[in-house]
């Protein structure tokens, strides 16, 4: 079939061979028989008509089979790993993984970079000095076996057909498509050579989606998918409508990170980072129910050996194990100023979106991949919803480099929070889960 046929079968609405998918992701890998316009014309048309759950699932293995898919049997033991859709302050990876692994579970990470709003864990990491995200395979593997934990970022070699479909999709309006991020998210995670999968999708303002409604579709389409193509996968519907845990920023979020592996860490940042590694357990089998894996995670916080798993995993990628102590061996900034409260009373809301974008403002984020970023910048709430301040009470302490930079930010960040007289209703960090 020509790409052209492929491209109005799909206009019109029509189902798509396993034939005609595998033409459109050979042309996506290595240009073969498709135009750049093409593959972008059939990005539109999946847009609009949609795909069945059978052709999403062969368009995610046949993304994930484009490139290297990792075969890790030889080290023994369970290969699970999570993966957020992305939010604001969202450090649960650095915590969660470390925890998992200290449970028996080999975490083989293989992460992005921020873009936009949200940060990225591969960026959160070099905050600390020497830390190398580009392990090759070899080292990959060494990692594994020997800390029973690796942190990295895609290598290029891992599902090419994302690389320019996520490209494409980026400039053509065709991301906010279900069966596309499916594809996406699930293509790279399958070649990753992971058994088990927990997905923590993430809804309301700092997120990706906005509406618990669209984030259960694509938690049921991930789980879908991802179990069709024999990965063991579950969803959690997670809350994202306030920075999770307090610092936002990358070595703000390294810190905040060390402290909740020390057992210092905020509630909701600790409870979220050892429910997921909780899931992971089981996934793995290591726990018979959710109780038995959430004692298992809880002892191995509790005891400090999910601490020495990230110590040795710092160590083991070339960081600075010393900065894990000292934290004035990370990157920091030079100026701070402070973001205080007009007048007494509960902060009622905290928009973590805007938070998030003014963090990238201030540097720690990104606008197009191919920025750098400033890993000393960042935020720290001070004052969190359902906290009582009085008039000139610290809400927001800014770090920051730039006086230009700060200045953008600053209205942002004066206008995402609000104060009532009375505390708002608590909201529930976790809202769903699908299995
Ligand atoms: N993350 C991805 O990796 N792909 C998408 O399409 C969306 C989010």
């Amino acid at each position: 079939m020509r790409a052209v046929d492929i491209i109005r079968l799909k206009r019109d609405g029509g189902e798509l061979s396993p034939a005609a998918i595998d033409s459109f992701v050979r042309g996506a890998t290595n240009g073969d028989g498709w135009a750049p316009y093409q593959l972008s014309a059939l990005l539109m048309a999946v847009f609009l008509k949609g795909m069945s759950p059978s052709e999403t699932a062969h368009l995610t293995r046949a993304m994930a089979d484009s490139g290297k898919v990792l075969d890790l049997s030889d080290i023994p033991g369970p290969k699970v790993d999570k993966h957020s859709t992305g939010g604001v302050g969202d450090k649960t990876s650095l915590i969660l993984g470390p925890l998992a692994a200290a449970c028996g579970v080999i975490v083989p990470m293989m992460s992005g970079r921020g873009l936009g709003h949200s940060g990225g864990t591969l960026d959160k990491l070099e905050a600390i000095p020497g830390f190398r995200v580009g392990l090759n395979e070899s080292e990959f593997r060494s990692a594994l076996r020997n800390v029973g934990l690796g942190m990295i970022g895609q290598t290029s070699d891992v599902a090419p057909a994302d690389k320019t479909l996520y490209a494409m999709r980026d400039v053509t309006g065709t991301v906010e498509c279900i069966p596309l991020i499916t594809a996406s998210i699930l293509s790279k995670k399958i070649a990753e050579g992971i058994n088990g999968l927990v997905m923590d999708v993430k809804c309301g303002h700092g997120a990706f989606m906005k509406t618990r409604a669209d984030a259960k579709v694509l938690a049921e389409s991930l789980v879908r998918v991802g179990t069709a193509n024999g990965l063991k996968t579950i969803a959690v519907l997670t809350a994202m409508d306030v920075p999770l845990g307090r610092y936002v920023g990358n070595t703000l979020e390294v810190i905040e990170s060390i402290e909740t592996l020390r057992g210092q860490g905020p509630p909701d940042l600790t409870e979220l980072s050892v429910l997921l590694a909780a899931r992971m357990v089981k996934l793995a089998g290591l726990a018979a129910d959710d109780s038995t894996a959430i004692q298992k995670v809880r002892k191995a916080l509790d005891s400090g050996a999910g601490y020495e798993v990230f110590l040795r995993c710092v160590e083991e990628q070339g960081g600075d194990p010393l900065a894990l102590e000292d934290y004035t061996r990370l990157p920091t900034a030079p100026r701070t100023m402070y973001v205080v409260a007009p007048r007494t009373g509960f902060v009622s809301e905290m928009t973590a979106g805007a938070i998030g974008v003014s963090s990238m403002i201030l540097g720690g984020g990104r606008e197009r991949a191919e920025d750098g970023i400033d890993h000393a910048v960042g935020i720290v709430c001070r004052a969190k919803p359902g906290e009582r301040v009085l008039a000139g009470q610290t809400i927001y302490e800014v770090y920051y480099r730039s006086t230009a930079k700060l200045m953008s930010a600053l209205p942002l960040l004066e206008e995402s929070f609000t104060l009532a007289d009375e505390p708002p209703p608590a909201q529930p960090l976790l809202l769903e889960e699908i299995a």
